[in-house]
């Protein structure tokens, strides 16, 4: 059977340097997994400010034996690419320094990822630096792959809105979401919530929840609406749940004309968008346990599953991520290889585990 991962490993002329700022995080410490095996790039730097110093693999298991230690922000040098991956408002406040010393900044954050300062104000208390906004390429390549070669500031997406525009997305190109009503429910893993989560990521808080936390107004929205190419009225909850790693979104899709969609309409709309991605792939019905998208299956990965079933005036969409990996640091990874020219694949073609536990 066909595969569409391409193990592409070969890379013209010398690696780019990279810097992982917030390199302690969940998301930073994803980066620093993909880029140690990613045949384009030499870490240079990963920075954490709490444990300058330290050995990475201190903080990240995963990545003892690699050598790399934790170096303080204040201590970059310039390199080609840098990536940040931290909270909300600290690329803006770094923006300039960040750009100054790297031709690509790939922002992980919410920082750039709205196209106006209205957006902004609408969504999240404004922007302290209006006049830059706008200026970033939206990470995921299934929608910008044109725009991102030689960018020189991408904005990841958040992990729900990635999850929810998979999904969508191909629904719009065909017109179905126009005037429709979408109402989206993602369940998430507590690693969404970073490192430093707090009490309600704390394991015994967690653990066995199923704990709507973001009912109303969650602000991937904008970025839903945003990236999603269509008029429709969007209703969003999201739900924190037993897993570390993932996010599954359920879009209940009503379109205006009251449907049915086809189900054969469905398909052909899908493998338009998709059959070509090396990231994307289809899974609706057929046999066994796992017959639609699944977290667990894509978990460590940059795979985005995305399936669907028709229900007369009812459209339901399924699409699962890694919310560390397509929804972050794997989306990141993958946009910078566009940007850069590499083959898109490279660093990130490897499929999940199985059997896994609860990833
Ligand atoms: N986790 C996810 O699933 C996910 C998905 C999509 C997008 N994102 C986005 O990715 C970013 C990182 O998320 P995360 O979950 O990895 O967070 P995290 O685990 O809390 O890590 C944050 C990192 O940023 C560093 N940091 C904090 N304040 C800093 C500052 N002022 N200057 C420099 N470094 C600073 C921290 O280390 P020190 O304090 O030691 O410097 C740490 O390494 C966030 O903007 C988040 O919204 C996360």
């Amino acid at each position: 059977m066909a595969t569409k991962l391409t193990n592409e490993s070969e890379i013209d002329g010398e690696s780019a340097t990279a810097a992982v700022v917030g390199a302690s995080g969940f998301a930073g410490g994803e980066l620093l997994r993909l880029l140690s095996g990613h045949p384009g790039f030499e870490i240079a730097a990963a920075t954490s400010r709490s444990r300058a110093g330290r050995s990475v693999g201190a903080v990240h298991p995963n990545l003892r034996g690699t050598g790399l230690r934790f170096s303080d922000p204040v201590d970059l040098d310039p390199v080609d690419v840098l990536f940040a991956a931290t909270p909300h408002g600290v690329t803006t406040d770094h923006i300039d320094e960040f750009r100054e010393g790297a031709d690509l900044v790939v922002d992980l954050s919410a920082d750039f990822r709205l196209d106006t300062p209205e957006t902004y104000d609408e969504w999240y208390d404004g922007h302290d630096r209006p006049e830059l906004v706008g200026e970033a390429v939206y990470a995921l390549p299934e929608l910008h792959r044109e725009e991102l070669p030689g960018a020189d500031l991408i904005a990841g997406g958040g992990c729900n809105a990635t999850a929810a525009i998979v999904g969508l997305y191909p629904l719009a190109e065909a017109g179905f979401l126009d005037g429709a009503r979408v109402v989206v429910d993602v369940k998430v893993g507590s690693s969404e919530g970073g490192a430093g989560g707090g009490v309600a990521s704390s394991h015994p808080e967690r653990s066995g929840v199923v704990r709507p936390y973001a009912p109303t107004g969650h602000r991937h929205e904008a970025e839903i609406l945003q990236e999603i190419d269509a008029e429709f009225d969007l209703s969003f909850t999201a739900h924190a749940v037993d897993m570390v790693r993932g996010a599954s979104a359920t879009c209940h899709v009503f379109p205006a004309d009251g449907g049915p969609v086809e189900a054969r309409d469905c398909w052909r709309a899908y493998r338009e968008a998709y059959d070509e991605e090396p990231f994307v792939r289809l899974q609706a019905g057929g046999r066994g346990v796992y017959r639609y998208p699944e977290p667990k299956a894509v978990a460590g990965t940059n795979i985005a599953e995305v399936g669907f079933e028709t229900d007369g005036d009812r459209l339901v969409v399924f699409s699962a991520i890694d919310n560390v990996g397509k929804g972050s640091a794997g989306q990141a990874v993958h946009a910078a290889n566009v940007a850069l020219g590499y083959p898109e694949t490279a660093g990130l073609d490897f499929p999940g585990l199985h059997p896994v536990g609860a990833p």
